[in-house]
């Protein structure tokens, strides 16, 4: 990624600020016009570099059509010849008797836990790389703001992949916030550019016409796993598969075969060494000293214990796919299958399956985050219906297990 000064930027930084103007608008519109706004950016750059106008500035504009609403804005920012730049470019909002601007020189980690608390309106975190998410997270404990974030989320994986480290969802359960959204990213840009909205504002729960949806979304898999994870073979790969699984075909062999009936793997590609590998994994199939692909003994959860991980949503595209009404002669939704398992009790049975897995999994694997992350991976979610983390599962254990 080209800098500037340390201000990182690519072909996609253009949308980006184009998202950010689109709910910057949204943000403001919505916001208690009774209260001060305040708007902290903890990582500002220079107002304008090459040929982009910077979030500050896109701020400053927007919040310059309110006349009549008071804003505070304080702008951190590490590298001072960006904030000697920032301060000239934005100079004529100097002026503005209901815009308060404060710059800042200084490290983010350390200011931002230092601003002032039980305020609304915004804070924007738009690091080059990886958000700074244990500061984020203190500063969710310490302040009520709305928090947006700009977040590389390819990277995220990589990262995780190669050092070992959290999933996107991990980083995120630890931000005290009741709604966690997240803006869909534009579709050509490999780095999956995401937005993350942590609020416990109800009014900003639903942004589906800003493309911002819950992280109980379907779509956040693609953000929270790789393409390899979240791969799912059509019934008839995974037939075939365990066939030469059976007769104890080297894994070469079985690339050739499959590429040889033209069954493609993740992502349309063709089969390899490295996806088959993968994908045995996440089916139970286990590859010997001598290559040779065999089925795995038992899995540790039992098969019939996973029907539960079907969310809300896939039951209700089941039941109308299939053409099987409610009692009353109705197409399911959401809601009324809700209510449905809430009359006929079935939360509590869910309650007990999950427990039975859970206990299961206690008695092979001690480390709970080998638990959160095995449980999302199969799409056992909570019985709120959400992904875990590890304070959902330890409270879960320790008044159930
Ligand atoms: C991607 S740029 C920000 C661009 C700006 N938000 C915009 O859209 O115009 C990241 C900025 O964060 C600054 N930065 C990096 N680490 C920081 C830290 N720990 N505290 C404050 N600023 C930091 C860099 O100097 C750089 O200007």
């Amino acid at each position: 990624m080209p800098k500037i000064n340390d201000i990182g930027y690519s072909k996609m930084t253009f949308n980006k600020h184009e998202n950010f103007r689109e709910f910057v608008q949204h943000h403001i519109k919505i916001s208690d016009p009774t209260e001060d706004y305040y708007y902290i950016e903890g990582n500002a750059g220079s107002g304008k570099y090459a040929g982009f106008t910077g979030s500050p500035l896109i701020f400053l504009e927007e919040a310059a059509k309110y006349r009549n609403r008071k804003f505070k804005v304080i702008l951190i920012e590490l590298n001072m010849d960006n904030i000697l730049k920032l301060t000239d470019t934005i100079k004529e909002y100097y002026q503005y008797n209901n815009i308060s601007i404060y710059t800042l020189l200084g490290d983010n980690s350390d200011l931002l836990l230092k601003m002032p608390k039980n305020k609304h309106g915004l804070c924007f975190i738009d690091h080059n790389g990886i958000p700074p998410f244990k500061t984020i997270s203190e500063l969710s404990e310490k302040s009520k703001i709305d928090l947006l974030i700009n977040c590389p989320t390819t990277n995220i994986k990589r990262v995780r992949l190669v050092w070992k480290q959290k999933f996107l969802l991990e980083y995120l359960s630890i931000i005290k916030r009741k709604n966690i959204l997240f803006r869909e990213p534009k579709e050509n840009d490999p780095v999956r550019w995401s937005m993350i909205l942590a609020t416990n504002n109800a009014r900003l729960k639903h942004l589906k016409r800003l493309k911002f949806h819950s992280i109980n979304n379907e779509k956040f898999n693609k953000l929270n796993y790789t393409d390899t994870e979240t791969f799912k073979p059509t019934k008839a790969t995974l037939e075939l598969i365990e066939k030469l699984c059976k007769i104890k075909m080297k894994s070469k062999d079985i690339v050739s075969v499959l590429n040889k009936c033209d069954i493609k793997a993740q992502n349309n590609k063709p089969w390899t060494n490295a996806n088959l590998k993968s994908f045995c994994n996440h089916n139970n199939i286990i590859v010997n000293k001598n290559d040779k692909i065999v089925k795995k003994k038992k899995p540790i959860v039992n098969r019939k214990k996973l029907c539960i991980k079907h969310s809300i949503t896939n039951t209700v595209n089941t039941l109308n796919k299939k053409g099987i009404k409610t009692d009353q002669g109705h197409t399911w939704t959401n809601a009324n299958l809700r209510a449905f398992y809430r009359k006929n009790k079935l939360n509590k049975d869910r309650k007990e399956d999950i427990k039975d897995i859970i206990q299961q999994l206690l008695k092979k694997h001690k480390r709970y985050n080998y638990i959160v992350e095995y449980l999302n991976k199969n799409n056992i979610k909570t019985i709120k219906n959400e992904f875990w983390c590890y304070n959902k599962l330890y409270y879960f254990c320790k008044t159930n297990c």
